[in-house]
C-alpha cells in the first residue's frame, strides 16, 4: 500500500483521506495549525492515519496531496517535495479564499501556480472539479457500470501513472487530459467543473456519475490551447 501525505486536511483533503484510508493506504495529515489540531480527525480515519507537520507529511508521502486555499501556496514546503509526485486540487476563488497578487497581475495562471512554486516536483492536477461531498457518493469498485472518471493533467507520464493507480484504488477512473497546462480545461468556469452535478447545477444534490465519454464531451467544449 501507499503512504499519502496531505498538506491541508479540510473538506477535500478529509474526503480524499477517508477514501484512501478505506482503500488501505497509510495517511499522514497536516495543516497550518500543527499535528495536535488534527488528532481527532486522524482517529476517525483509523489506525492507518497519523498527524504531522506539513514538512513531515511532504517527506512521508509516496504521493502528496496539496489541498489548501490558493492564497497559502507559498507555505507549501519546497525542499521536502523535491522530485516528488504532488496532487494539486487547488481552484482559484479570490472572492471566497483571498486574492493572489501574481495571479491578479497575470504573471502566473492559477492552474500553474503550485507547479511554479514547486519547480522540482511532479505536479498532477486532480480532483479540482469534484465537490467534496460527491467524492464518497461517486466512488465505485473497478468495473462498476456507473463508475466515474476524473480528469488528471500533468507534465510527467510517470507521475500521472502513479496518480492514476491511486485514483483507481479510491474508486474512480483517471482520464488523462494531457500536460498540466491543459488542466485549464477543467478549471473553474469550464463545463467540466459541472461534470458530477445534477442538470440544474445544484451542488446540494447527490453527485451524478460521469463516464470518460461524458467527461470527454465536456472537456471538448473548453477551447484547446
Ligand atoms: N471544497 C470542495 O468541494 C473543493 C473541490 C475541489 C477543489 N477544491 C480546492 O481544494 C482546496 C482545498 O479546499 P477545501 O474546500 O478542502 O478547503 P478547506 O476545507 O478550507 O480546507 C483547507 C485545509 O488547508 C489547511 N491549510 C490552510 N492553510 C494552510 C497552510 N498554509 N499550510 C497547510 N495547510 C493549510 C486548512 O487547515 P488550517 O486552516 O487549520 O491550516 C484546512 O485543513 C482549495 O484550493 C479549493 O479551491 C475544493
Amino acid at each position: 500500500m501507499t503512504t499519502i501525505g496531505f498538506i491541508g486536511s479540510g473538506r477535500i483533503g478529509g474526503a480524499l483521506a477517508q477514501l484512501a484510508a478505506a482503500a488501505g493506504h497509510d495517511i499522514v495529515l497536516s495543516n497550518s495549525r500543527g499535528p495536535q489540531s488534527l488528532r481527532e480527525t486522524a482517529a476517525r480515519l483509523g489506525t492507518r492515519a497519523r498527524t504531522a507537520t506539513t514538512t513531515e507529511a511532504a517527506a512521508a508521502g509516496d504521493l502528496v496531496v496539496v489541498t489548501i486555499p490558493v492564497r497559502a501556496y507559498r507555505q507549501v514546503p519546497v525542499a521536502a517535495l523535491h522530485g516528488r509526485v504532488v496532487i494539486d486540487t487547488l481552484n482559484y476563488d479570490p472572492a471566497r479564499q483571498g486574492a493572489v497578487p501574481e495571479i491578479e497581475a497575470g504573471d502566473t495562471p492559477p492552474h500553474l501556480l503550485l507547479q511554479s512554486h514547486l519547480r522540482d516536483a511532479y505536479v498532477v492536477k486532480a480532483f479540482s472539479n469534484v465537490f467534496f461531498r460527491h467524492l464518497p457518493q461517486l466512488a465505485r469498485t473497478a468495473g462498476a457500470p456507473d463508475r466515474s472518471a476524473v480528469p488528471i493533467a500533468g507534465d510527467s507520464a510517470t507521475a500521472k501513472a502513479a496518480v492514476a493507480t491511486l485514483i483507481d484504488s479510491l474508486g474512480f477512473d483517471a482520464y488523462d487530459v494531457g500536460p498540466l497546462a491543459e488542466s485549464r480545461r477543467f478549471a473553474p468556469g469550464t463545463p467540466a467543473q459541472l461534470a458530477y452535478l445534477d442538470p440544474d447545477g445544484m451542488v446540494a444534490a447527490p453527485g451524478r456519475p460521469a463516464s470518460a465519454a461524458d467527461l470527454a464531451a465536456l472537456l471538448e467544449k473548453a477551447e484547446r490551447s
